[in-house]
């Protein structure tokens, strides 16, 4: 794989040096300045972000001035940049910072609130000059370029920060992730990319096998796995029988109705010897989406002839208290409205 060693990786800094547009944040050294500014430029365009940075670093100048700010005062200073979340996280940070100081590397900003990989790389990169590699969708996409990789996804993220740490230009990984993110934005951009005017053409793996175009490959859509779960729900007088769900298992710890996989066969000798002996009857079909996984359970309920041990009997008014997965809650929706209670 290509790296950008040598030669190369001063060809970037040269055009970056000559090229990188003349943007606020980029004239000052502050970290809380350049949080702020990172933060914002998160799915927000640089146009944009421009003024709200000026007001809100008149506003509130330090990293103390914001953490003793009331937050509605704070939201109304992001009003319009939409994402409030990064907002309420920024603030949240400031209060951090100020309890436990500013962090001056990039693990240290890792434990700030609200702060992830990226920011944290680019706080410590660009104000402290800490060799520390960030990837943005930018850095991600030059990546994929450079070196012809054709994955997606989680794998191409993956590569791309393997690639970003190998490939630091550590005297200035300030400078160095700010170009490589420049270059993204501005010259390879995701349509019609500007070879003609890269730095990097001539070792670009892309622009030399005709693939520009093809790459990044797009993002592959997640397969959903088809489940199918069989549940009966064990009603022994005015009590249901429920089990605790197994470590290790999704929903571990909650209460559930006893539940297995199956295909689709209402009937199981395993539930059979669960919930023990008793009068069956079909109720029907709850189906449930989770991530992506699609979940069709057929829906039983069963008069027991005794309170089988094995599971713990609860009332009806028990059972709204009792830390249920939501497609039990369905369950047992469907059959109170069958029993008509
Ligand atoms: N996008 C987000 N932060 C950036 C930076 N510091 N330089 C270039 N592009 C960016
Ligand atoms: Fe991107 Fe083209 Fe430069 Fe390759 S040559 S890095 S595709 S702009």
């Amino acid at each position: 794989m290509p790296s950008l060693s040598g030669d190369d990786g001063g060809a970037l800094l040269r055009w970056f040096g000559a090229s990188k547009r003349d943007l606020p944040w980029r004239r000052t050294q502050d970290p809380y300045a350049i949080w702020v500014s990172e933060i914002m430029l998160q799915q927000t365009q640089v146009a944009t972000v421009i003024p709200y940075w000026w007001r809100w670093m008149e506003r509130f100048p330090t990293v103390d001035v914001l953490a003793s700010a009331d937050e509605q005062d704070v939201l109304s200073f992001w009003q319009g940049l939409g994402y409030y979340r990064r907002c309420r996280l920024l603030l949240d940070g400031a209060r951090w910072v100020v309890e436990h100081g500013m962090p001056t590397t990039a693990e240290g900003w890792l434990q700030v609130p609200g702060i992830g990989k990226y920011t944290a790389g680019a706080i410590a990169s660009i104000a402290y000059g800490c060799p520390a590699p960030l990837v943005d969708g930018n850095v991600e996409r030059v990546y994929a370029r450079l070196t012809g990789d054709g994955a997606a996804n989680n794998e191409l993220k993956d590569a791309a920060w393997r690639w970003a740490g190998k490939n630091l230009f550590r005297e200035r990984p300030g400078d160095w992730n700010q170009a490589l993110m420049e270059l993204g934005a501005t010259v390879c951009k995701p349509i019609a990319p500007d070879c003609k005017q890269c730095p990097l053409m001539q070792q670009c793996v892309a622009f030399q096998s005709w693939r520009v175009n093809e790459l990044p490959a797009k993002p592959k859509k997640v397969q959903t796995v088809q489940l199918r779960h069989t549940v009966w729900v064990p009603i022994f007088g005015e009590r249901f029988g429920l089990r605790q769900i197994e470590p290790g298992q999704w929903w571990e710890g909650m209460w559930e109705f006893p539940r297995i996989l199956s295909d689709g066969n209402l009937d199981s000798p395993e539930l059979r010897e669960i919930v023990g002996p008793g009068w069956r009857e079909s109720v029907g079909l709850v189906r449930h989406s989770v991530t992506h996984h699609r979940i069709a359970i057929d829906v039983s309920f069963v008069r027991c002839e005794s309170a089988s041990d094995r599971l713990r009997w609860v009332s009806r008014h028990e059972l709204d208290a009792l830390p249920m997965p939501a497609p039990q809650r369905k369950i047992l929706k469907l059959v109170l409205a069958q029993l008509g209670v």
